[in-house]
């Protein structure tokens, strides 16, 4: 386990909207260059960057041509590894995003695949027998190659999905088993892309739809095993180097599969949109301050999960990602502070997403972009400064529209205001780094009262108290410390604390 890993704090940039160095209207490789201090400024000690390979952009990256180069638009490898180098120079560490389930169909493999030629590369992709062979419950790309046969898609339909077997075998003329040679030369494919930037510099992977790889395999154990092998590899070879899941499985993603951390997110049901987004508004959230919703859906997932793997790896919790709509949509200022007050108090590795440190805010009604939909009003350009495009770039031609209100949030007007939520995030991550009990690995107690909101957590020496309701409330305790750090109006004395509306305050 990268002993990193316990005082690390994330920063996600989403490479296309970060910073425009060279007024092509695109983020860049040189402008995260650029913004390194700024991240680092923040405390955040490590980043997470999206796909930043060649692609056609159908879904902004997710469907990679080349894994071997680096999108023209954003660079070039030589300015990939002189970013790791300069992170590394500033004590920062760089993971790329692998996207191991499926390529784009423009990839060279997949553009041999298709076609009607047996080769060594035929079983790259997942074809049926036939075009006439067309399962309904397969999603299946049908009648639009030399080839005949109908190819199965992971995602959107320019992704087909590489094979790596079926765990359960359904339709035994098409489907081939996870230790099939040609199953196993696909990961073998993919530990070698890993290897490849990992020799570059990179710190390791944020691994896209990590629980996808293996068909028919409902309780993920070959995908697992992939996995395992994967990990046995960064132990022996790169052991600095870190992966992190999109799972949001930790049982499965941590303990079985060999992940060093896996994200907390809603996937298989579990409680972050409980506490963060849950209804329309956010209305039933825990962090609402309508006070409708409640702990106990997120704790009975979670606490349990957490002691499970708490010895193997950590869980990670993020402020939003490129996914999501972001925060602001469901929630106020106050309640956002809270919110990070959580974040990066709880255990495990935690994650900021760009812009989420200034509030920025979704943008509902934008025109989907590269395959964005309802996930491009997350993904608008940083909001830097006063100017033009808000310092994002010099073009009349931004990626996207940055936010055009006249209160837009930006780094500048964010970062010297004692009320703003960059005042808090990075008061936040300054804490969580000097006290070792913030720590990732740090012991983790809830104090309960009924399972209801307000509530408390103690990590060590420390406890957080939360009131996350619109009116004032008392939690009892026999914590009897200082107070290191507080948000809204609370107190201690006399084993009470008098919370105002959504207040919080930790204790040591
Ligand atoms: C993951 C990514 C998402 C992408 C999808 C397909 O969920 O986070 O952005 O569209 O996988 O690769
Ligand atoms: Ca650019």
């Amino acid at each position: 386990m990268p002993k990193w890993l316990n005082d690390a704090v994330f920063y996600e940039i989403y490479p296309q909207s970060f910073y425009d160095s060279n007024g092509d209207g695109i983020g860049d490789i040189n402008g995260i260059i650029q913004k390194l201090d700024y991240v680092k400024g923040l405390g955040c000690n490590a980043i997470w960057l999206n796909p930043v390979y060649d692609s056609p952009f159908m879904d902004a990256g997710y469907d990679v041509r080349d894994y071997y180069k680096v999108a023209p638009r954003y660079g070039t490898n030589e300015d990939l590894v002189r970013l790791f180098e300069a992170a590394h120079r500033k004590g920062m560490k760089i993971l790329l995003d692998l996207v191991p389930g499926h390529t784009s169909d423009t990839h060279p493999w997949f553009q041999i695949a298709k076609r009607a030629r047996e080769t060594d590369l035929s079983n790259r992709y997942i074809f049926t027998k036939s075009v006439w062979d067309a399962p309904p419950e397969y999603r299946l790309m049908c009648g639009i190659c030399e080839r005949n046969g109908n190819y199965l898609v992971n995602y959107f339909s320019s992704q087909p999905a590489l094979n790596y077997g079926f765990y359960e075998i359904t339709h035994p003329e098409w489907q081939l088993p996870p230790d099939h040679p040609d199953c196993l030369r696909t990961a073998e494919a993919i530990r070698a892309v890993m290897r490849f930037w990992l020799d570059k510099g990179a710190d390791g992977f944020r691994v896209d739809m990590a629980d996808s790889l293996v068909k028919n395999d409902d309780e993920k154990i070959a995908t697992a095993k992939i996995w395992r092998r994967v990990r046995e590899m960064l132990d022996a070879d790169y052991p600095e180097a870190a992966m992190v899941s999109e799972w949001c499985h930790p049982d499965r993603a941590i303990t079985n599969a060999g992940f060093h951390m896996d994200f907390y997110l809603d996937h298989y049901g579990n409680g972050y949109n409980r506490l963060f987004r849950f209804g329309e508004w956010g209305d039933l959230a825990v962090f609402n301050p309508n006070g409708l919703g409640d702990l106990k859906g997120f704790a009975e997932e979670y606490l349990p999960a957490y002691n499970r793997t708490k010895d193997k790896g950590y869980i990670s919790f993020m402020t939003n990602n490129h996914d999501m709509p972001r925060v602001t949509a469901y929630l106020d200022k106050q309640a956002i502070k809270l919110v990070n007050a959580f974040i990066f108090t709880m255990p495990g590795v935690p994650f900021l997403y760009y812009g989420d440190e200034i509030g920025m805010r979704y943008q509902a009604d934008l025109i989907s972009k590269e395959g964005g939909f309802s996930r491009t009003g997350s993904r608008t350009p940083m909001q830097w400064c006063a100017g033009k495009n808000l310092g994002f770039s010099e073009s009349d031609h931004p990626y996207l529209p940055v936010d055009l209100s006249d209160d837009a949030p930006t780094v500048e007007n964010q970062k010297d205001d004692p009320d703003s939520i960059y005042r808090v995030v990075t008061d936040l991550i300054a804490l969580r780094h000097k006290y070792d009990d913030l720590h990732g690995n740090g012991e983790l107690e809830f104090l309960y009262r009924d399972d209801q909101i307000p509530f408390a957590y103690r990590r060590g020496n420390l406890t957080m108290f939360f009131n996350p309701l619109g009116r004032e409330a008392t939690i009892t305790t026999d914590c009897d410390g200082d107070v290191i750090y507080k948000i809204g109006d609370a107190t201690i004395a006399d084993g009470k604390v008098l919370m105002k509306p959504q207040s919080f305050l930790l204790v040591g």
